[in-house]
């Protein structure tokens, strides 16, 4: 993915990573991680996923240019990085103190519109087993989400597919995996034949976003 990015002329501003950075729990492979990206030469915002390992994460992620569930004003856009993990739970769930904080950035920020991104799906995807480890609380939180008026967008990664519909007005939308895919409405875990993938997303001045995945086909 990264090649492809690098062999092709369209630019990002900003990368947002959504969690699984790793797979081994090693401080080692963070730090593989930072070699990879750092020369992608932007600001890079994380979000700590079930595989990760976050005292580990923190490490890497909390120095510039990568930032740890953190926010940024663009424009006339907040980005918010949310933590949805739960400690020895492959599942998620977004806490009272999370939603809270999430508020308080809202509050305290002039943007007009907001892109909330973290790990888990707020949604049922419609695959059995992937829903078993899908958000506790999703319908909760879209509900919180609605409440504060200003958010448009939500990001999340976990499901390894394509994902793009609108709850409560919000677009929702799940980018497939930099590595493997999941086989989707599938009732067991199965694995799709289809290709590492990455999502361009452009914030528009509207509140609407520009949205494209780009498969990496190797042809
Ligand atoms: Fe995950």
């Amino acid at each position: 993915m990264l090649d492809h990015y690098a062999d092709n002329d369209w630019r990002a501003e900003r990368a947002v990573i959504t969690g699984d950075l790793i797979q081994d729990d090693s401080a080692a492979a963070y730090d593989r991680f930072r070699e990879l990206l750092l020369p992608l030469n932007m600001r890079m915002h994380c979000v700590p996923g079930n595989h990760d390992v976050r005292h580990l994460m923190r490490k890497v992620c909390c120095a510039p240019p990568f930032s740890y569930c953190a926010f940024e004003e663009i424009g006339d856009w907040l980005i918010v990085g949310l933590d949805s993990c739960v400690r020895g739970s492959a599942g998620g769930r977004v806490g009272a103190d999370e939603l809270e904080r999430l508020a308080d950035v809202v509050a305290q920020s002039p943007s007009s519109h907001v892109m909330v991104f973290l790990h888990h799906p707020p949604v049922a995807m419609g695959s059995a087993w992937l829903d078993s480890v899908g958000m506790q609380n999703g319908e909760e939180v879209l509900h919180y989400l609605e409440a504060l008026q200003k958010v448009r967008l939500v990001v999340f990664g976990h499901v390894h597919q394509p994902y793009d519909a609108v709850h409560s007005g919000i677009r929702v939308l799940a980018t497939p995996s930099t590595c493997r895919q999941f086989l989707p409405a599938s009732e067991d875990f199965a694995v799709d034949n289809r290709p590492p993938a990455y999502r361009r997303i452009s914030l528009l001045p509207d509140g609407t976003c520009e949205t494209e995945i780009i498969w990496i086909d190797n042809e």
